[in-house]
C-alpha cells in the first residue's frame, strides 16, 4: 500500500535544526552551479486588490534525486489584518521514480528556515570572517531565520542592531536576538541609518517599495544579505550601494525578474552585465567569493525551489525516522 505523509507547520518545526538545514542549502546551490538541476522561474500570480501574490515553484535535483513543489503566498498585511503569517506554504515532495506524492508539508516555517540557510551560505563564502555588528532592517519571520543561521555561519557576533518600522516587531526580534546570541549587545534602534551605521553585516528584510538602506550609511568590507526583494516592483537597496559592490544572486533569471536588482535594472540606473554571478557558482568553486576585507558584497535572494526541495527532503527523512506525521491514502 502506498501513502503519503502529511505534515504540519508544528511538526516540521520540531525536525528542522539550522546546522543541518545549512549543510542541505549549500549543497543545492553547489548543484544549481554544477548545472544538475532543473528549475523553470517562479510563476507569479498577483492579487494586486489584496496586495498579495501567489507563487509556483518546482524543482528536481538531478544528482540527489530530489524533486518538489511549493505554492508560497506573500501578502504583507495578513498580520494587521487577518493575524495571519506573511507567508505561508504548501510542499509537496514527489518520488521522480514515479511522480508519487511522497508527502504534503506544510512550507511556512521550512521557507523562514531555508531562506536563513541561504542569507547563511552566502555570509559563509562572501562576508568578512571576522565579522562582528548585524544590523537588521526588517524584523519579522525572515529576520529571525537569518539571525538563527548567521549565529552558525560566524564566530563571533558582539553587536546585534533592529529597525523595524513597527516598534513591537523590533522589541520581539530583540527578545529573540538575546536569547539566541550570548553575551551579544541588542540594540533597538529609532531609524534605519542607525541600525546600519557601523555594520559589518546588513541583513534587510522587508517588503519595501522604495529604498530603505542607503549608500552613505555603509562602511568598506560590508556584506548585505537582501532577502526582502523577491517580486517585480520590490527593492530595498540605494541602487548606488549596488554599483559600488559585488553583486551575487541566487539565481540569474529570478533575480532580474523580481530580485533587489529588478527596479535598478528595469530604471536603467544598474546593468545586468554588472552581476558577479550566482551563489552557486562560488559555492560549486567556479568563481571566487569575498576577494578583499574592503570590498562590498551583496547576496540579493529571491528564494529557489530547490531550497525547498532539500529541506523538505530532509523534513521527510526525518519525520520517517521519528514516527512523526499522518500517513494517508491519498492517491491509488
Ligand atoms: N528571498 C526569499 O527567499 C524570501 C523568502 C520569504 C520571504 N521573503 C520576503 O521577505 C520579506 C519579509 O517576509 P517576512 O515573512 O519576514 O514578513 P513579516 O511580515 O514577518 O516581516 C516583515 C517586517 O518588515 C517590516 N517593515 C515593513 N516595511 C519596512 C520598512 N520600510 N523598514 C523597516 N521595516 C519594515 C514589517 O513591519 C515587518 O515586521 C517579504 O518581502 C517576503 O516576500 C523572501
Amino acid at each position: 500500500m502506498r501513502e503519503t505523509l502529511l505534515l504540519t507547520d508544528d511538526e516540521v518545526k520540531q525536525i528542522l535544526e539550522m546546522p543541518r538545514v545549512l549543510d542541505a542549502v549549500e549543497e543545492a546551490f553547489r548543484e544549481k552551479g554544477l548545472g544538475r538541476v532543473q528549475m523553470p522561474p517562479k510563476v507569479y500570480i498577483f492579487y494586486n486588490k489584496y496586495e498579495g501574490d501567489l507563487r509556483v515553484m518546482p524543482s528536481y535535483l538531478e544528482g540527489l534525486d530530489i524533486s518538489a513543489v511549493k505554492v508560497v503566498n506573500v501578502h504583507p498585511r495578513n498580520a494587521s489584518m487577518y493575524g495571519l503569517p506573511t507567508v505561508m506554504a504548501v510542499v509537496l515532495l514527489v518520488d521522480p521514480k514515479s511522480g508519487f506524492p511522497i508527502s504534503i508539508m506544510s512550507g511556512s516555517w521550512l521557507t523562514a528556515m531555508r531562506t536563513g540557510a541561504a542569507g547563511g551560505v552566502a555570509a559563509k563564502y562572501l562576508a568578512r570572517k571576522d565579522s562582528e555588528v548585524l544590523a537588521f532592517v526588517g524584523a519579522g519571520t525572515q529576520a529571525k531565520t537569518q539571525l538563527i543561521a548567521l549565529k552558525h555561519t560566524l564566530r563571533n557576533i558582539k553587536v546585534i542592531n533592529v529597525y523595524d518600522v513597527v516598534e513591537s516587531s523590533s522589541k520581539s526580534f530583540a527578545n529573540h536576538a538575546v536569547e539566541l546570541i550570548d553575551g551579544a549587545t541588542v540594540n533597538v534602534c529609532r531609524t534605519p541609518r542607525e541600525a546600519v551605521e557601523g555594520a559589518d553585516i546588513v541583513v534587510t528584510t522587508t517588503p519595501s517599495r522604495q529604498p530603505v538602506v542607503m549608500s552613505s550609511w555603509i562602511k568598506p568590507g560590508v556584506h548585505i544579505n537582501c532577502i526582502g526583494a523577491d517580486a517585480p516592483g520590490k527593492e530595498e537597496l540605494d541602487p548606488e550601494i549596488l554599483v559600488k559592490a559585488k553583486v551575487v544572486v541566487d539565481d540569474m533569471e529570478q533575480a532580474i525578474h523580481s530580485g533587489e536588482v529588478n527596479v535598478p535594472i528595469a530604471k536603467g540606473v544598474f546593468r545586468k552585465e554588472q552581476i558577479y554571478g550566482e551563489l552557486g557558482e562560488i559555492v560549486a568553486g567556479l568563481k571566487r567569493g569575498r576577494d578583499s576585507r574592503d570590498e562590498i558584497t551583496i547576496f540579493t535572494s529571491t528564494g529557489l525551489a530547490i531550497q525547498d526541495a532539500v529541506t523538505a527532503w530532509l523534513t521527510y527523512n526525518e519525520a520517517r525516522s521519528r514516527g512523526l506525521g499522518k500517513l494517508i491514502r491519498l492517491v491509488c
